[in-house]
């Protein structure tokens, strides 16, 4: 969703503004703004992409600058409604992630004050009251400001007259990058080509940035922190030859899964899981899969509760939350919920430092590396594999061998297969047991990146009523390995095969009765984690079939790569 950088130091202002924006690119977007201290502010914004509204920007800078993406909550992407927002004699600049909850009251106040806002936005408020309270000071002005909101905020602000860049976090996320410059950011992503040295910002906290440093406080006593050194590299968050990131971030599951399992620390999560009567796993979109995928292989009862529901269904018990950004709203919100209720909550979670690893009584981390491509991809196999695990050290045996290459394999059979299946206006899949949730991860690739319709069933619930959507070419994929569901599955594929559907089967190699039944088959080895052999070259599918369509795969339309609305 919306990216916030923020810079103050002796590089180039405008370009550096430019690659830190280009880097929160994949956070989803449709507006993009910079505003930049000189003789006095500057600034360009518009609706469109980074480079459209950004590319040979040059501003009359001095030291301290503030860029923006916005994905439009309140008010249309237009040049009015993108960020940075001003006051009205443009003294003060202001971007702004969250949703300001009080700002409709906010606005009739300051409009009685004589104050004229020109957008639609709730961030809009922000500059104007800041503006009004001057007279303190800056900071107080802005601490001032920053005391009458409401909701749920990242906010940097530059004010003419000083080379400072402000800032204030409530319920998201907010970083300072450290070398000698200072930066200030949604994600360390942004800094990473500068520094891996970071501070990150807590909720309530407020301060600036300067040449001299930075400064937080909270509640009015300063805060005193050293940076982290963060491990990804920049690297990491760079396409390194391949034509997307999703590309590159699927082939690069073979390597993430080995970091994932690289040391035993899972083992004290097991321990005390183990101790439990019922654990309840909350998470969103692809990484709720993972937490359905822990129900079904974990002897221990769990209960799986969609995040944006959780208040409705939640009924105690101790809690696992799953979230590869460790950013979205709907996860955060669940398990703010279940801690005023007293719950423990343990996370599983990639990104360090994100706002749930701050939330959770304890965390283990994924160690996927940065994941770009708005899809999950190697983060929801990498969260498999470290379920898997746990869940071996909870049983006392051996963590089974995980190997996805022979997905890999499919690729270019994939690909082929992609010109077929873009073709189509629907499609289904289908598996029972844990491969439903290969079935699930399936269909959402699909509908995510390529915007085919797609549905996914477990094998046995096609009878109870979407049968009736099977005619004559409609592509059925059948995730269906060697297990104890597979004669069950094979009736199934007969029901939709019957009725006209063209059947795309992923089975074990040499399952011939598989191969027979299926219009095209694809052979994977005997595997004891079939969700995650099963599901990379379901990730390929989805992958090829987006770039046949001409869709970018990375920056599938209306989405974001970390959900921080709910
Ligand atoms: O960062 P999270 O794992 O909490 O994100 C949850 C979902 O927004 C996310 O998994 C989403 O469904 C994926 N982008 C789908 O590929």
């Amino acid at each position: 969703m919306c990216g916030i950088f923020g810079y103050v130091g002796s590089g180039d202002i405008c370009k550096t503004l430019y690659q830190g924006l280009k880097s929160l690119e994949y956070r989803g977007y449709d507006s993009a703004g910079v505003a930049v201290i000189g003789n006095s502010i500057s600034f360009v914004k518009d609706a469109g992409t980074v480079d459209q509204v950004l590319s040979d920007l040059k501003l009359p800078a001095r030291k301290a600058g503030i860029a923006h993406t916005r994905w439009a909550t309140h008010g249309r992407p237009n040049q009015l409604n993108s960020h940075p927002h001003f006051d009205e004699k443009k003294k003060v600049a202001v971007t702004h992630n969250g949703i300001i909850e009080n700002y409709r009251k906010l606005k009739e106040e300051l409009q009685k004050r004589g104050h004229v806002f020109r957008s639609q936005t709730d961030t809009e408020v922000i500059p104007h009251l800041i503006d009004e309270n001057l007279h303190l000071g800056e900071f107080e002005a802005f601490k001032k400001a920053v005391s009458m909101l409401k909701g749920s905020y990242a906010i940097a602000a530059i004010i003419d007259g000083s080379e400072r860049v402000y800032f204030a976090r409530r319920f998201s996320p907010l970083v300072l990058g450290v070398n000698g410059d200072y930066f200030l950011a949604s994600d360390v992503v942004a800094f990473l080509r500068w520094t891996k040295k970071a501070v990150f910002i807590e909720d309530g906290e407020i301060g600036y940035i300067d040449e001299m440093g930075f400064h937080i406080e909270k509640d009015g006593v300063k805060v005193n922190r050293k940076p982290t050194t963060i491990q990804w590299n920049f690297e990491e968050a760079a396409k390194d030859g391949y034509d997307h990131f999703m590309l590159k971030e699927i082939f690069e599951q073979p390597k993430v899964i080995k970091q994932t399992l690289s040391s035993e620390r899972f083992k004290g999560l097991a321990t005390h899981l183990s101790t439990l009567d019922k654990l309840v796993v909350t998470s969103a979109g692809t990484s709720s899969y993972a937490g359905l995928a822990f129900k079904y292989i974990s002897q221990l009862p769990i209960d799986t509760i969609t995040a944006s529901e959780f208040p409705a269904l939640y009924r105690g018990g101790e809690i696992l939350a799953i979230s590869q950004s460790g950013e979205t709203a709907d996860t955060m919100t669940a398990i703010r919920y279940a801690k005023s209720l007293g719950a423990q909550v343990d996370a599983l979670v990639n990104v360090v430092g994100s706002t749930l690893t701050r939330i959770a009584d304890k965390t283990i981390y994924t160690h996927a590396g940065p994941e770009i491509g708005v899809a999950a991809t190697k983060t929801f196999t990498s969260q498999l594999a470290a379920l898997y695990a746990l869940n071996s050290y909870m049983r006392g045996t051996e963590i089974p061998k995980i190997d996805v290459k022979p997905g890999l394999a499919l690729n270019k059979d994939l690909k082929k297969l992609a010109m077929d299946i873009s073709k189509s206006k629907s499609m289904f899949y289908l598996g029972r047991g844990q491969n439903y949730v290969t079935a699930l991860e399936g269909a959402l690739k699909l509908k995510e990146i390529a915007y085919i319709h797609a549905e996914a069933y477990q094998g046995g619930e096609m009878k109870h009523g979407p049968l009736a959507l099977i005619e004559e070419g409609v592509p059925v994929v059948v995730i269906n390995p060697q297990d104890s569901y597979r004669k069950k599955m094979l009736g199934n594929i007969e029901e939709v095969k019957s009725r006209g559907a063209f059947v795309i089967g992923f089975g074990e190699e040499g399952d011939d009765e598989m191969r027979a039944l299926s219009n095209v088959f694809y052979g994977l080895p005997k595997t004891e984690v079939s969700p995650i052999t099963y599901t990379v070259p379901l990730q390929l599918l989805a992958y090829h079939t987006a770039v046949v369509l001409g869709r970018n795969p990375d920056k599938p339309r209306n989405l974001a790569k970390s959900v921080t609305v709910e």
